[in-house]
């Protein structure tokens, strides 16, 4: 299965086998990402892949092995790491390996190599235990007039791209130019900090989901003149 497959197939796993994967499975994944699309190449990143004695989680289940993902805090990084991650994500799927992001988790007993670059998040994954993948009408998501101003079949693949809490938090409008405008919706009440953060990883996510669809066209800008919409953030634009 390609990448663009696993888009309408992957799932977050959440239940795995204990067993790690082989060392040559692992400098795979390695090279995978180090030669993913990034979105904002003036930050730098980095990632580690860990075992279960180096990172802690909120919840119960147990994963054999564990990205931890560091990033300066400066311009778009959040929505670079969930960009260049979601790829990651749609590669181990591919393959048949299991995966999930996970907010609510961060690195334990682990020294930080890099001072300059914070912890963001970290994404677990391994064999999984049963079924990996899912059917398209097993998806829980919104409907395509509820995250766009037209319906637009092209924007399929942000409609299935993975959120925190599957919120979704998406909304595409289309330019006379071509090209497509993002926004993130907005709370009025800005009640929890941690939710904003992943929301704007999310951006990053669907913009993946997009890029996978059409490697060979997509092309992002931070910086293009937008209209202002109410309750919601501006969060770039693109063709494809
Ligand atoms: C930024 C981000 C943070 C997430 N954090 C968690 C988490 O802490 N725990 C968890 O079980 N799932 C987490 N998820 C997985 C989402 O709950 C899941 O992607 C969403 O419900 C959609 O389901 P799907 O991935 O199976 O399509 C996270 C996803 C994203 C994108």
């Amino acid at each position: 299965m390609d990448l663009k497959e696993a888009i309408y197939k992957r799932q977050s796993i959440r239940n795995y086998d204990k067993s790690p994967l082989d060392a040559e499975t692992l400098n795979e994944l390695r090279r995978f990402i180090d030669n993913a699309k990034v979105l904002n190449p003036n930050i730098e990143w980095s990632y580690d892949i860990v075992g279960p004695e180096k990172f802690r989680m909120l919840q119960r289940f147990k994963s054999p092995h564990c990205l931890l993902i560091f990033s300066e805090s400066k311009e778009n990084y959040l929505q670079n790491i969930g960009f260049i991650f979601q790829q990651a994500d749609l590669y181990l799927q591919s393959r048949g390996i299991g995966s999930c992001w996970i907010g609510a988790g961060s690195p334990k007993n682990y020294e930080n190599p890099n001072p300059e670059q914070d912890f963001v998040i970290m994404m677990i994954f391994g064999k999984p235990h049963g079924e990996i993948y899912r059917e398209l009408s097993q998806f829980e998501r919104k409907i395509i007039c509820e995250i766009s101003d037209e319906r637009d079949s092209r924007l399929m693949p942000a409609r299935y791209a993975p959120s925190a809490a599957n919120t979704q938090t998406w909304y595409f409008t289309h330019d006379d130019g071509g090209s497509y405008n993002l926004y993130r919706n907005r709370k009025r009440l800005r009640l929890n900090k941690k939710m904003e953060a992943w929301n704007q990883i999310d951006m990053g996510i669907a913009l993946a989901h997009m890029y996978v669809a059409n490697p060979d066209t997509f092309e992002f800008r931070l910086d293009k003149p937008h209209e202002e919409l109410k309750n919601k953030v501006f969060e770039g634009s693109f063709t494809i």
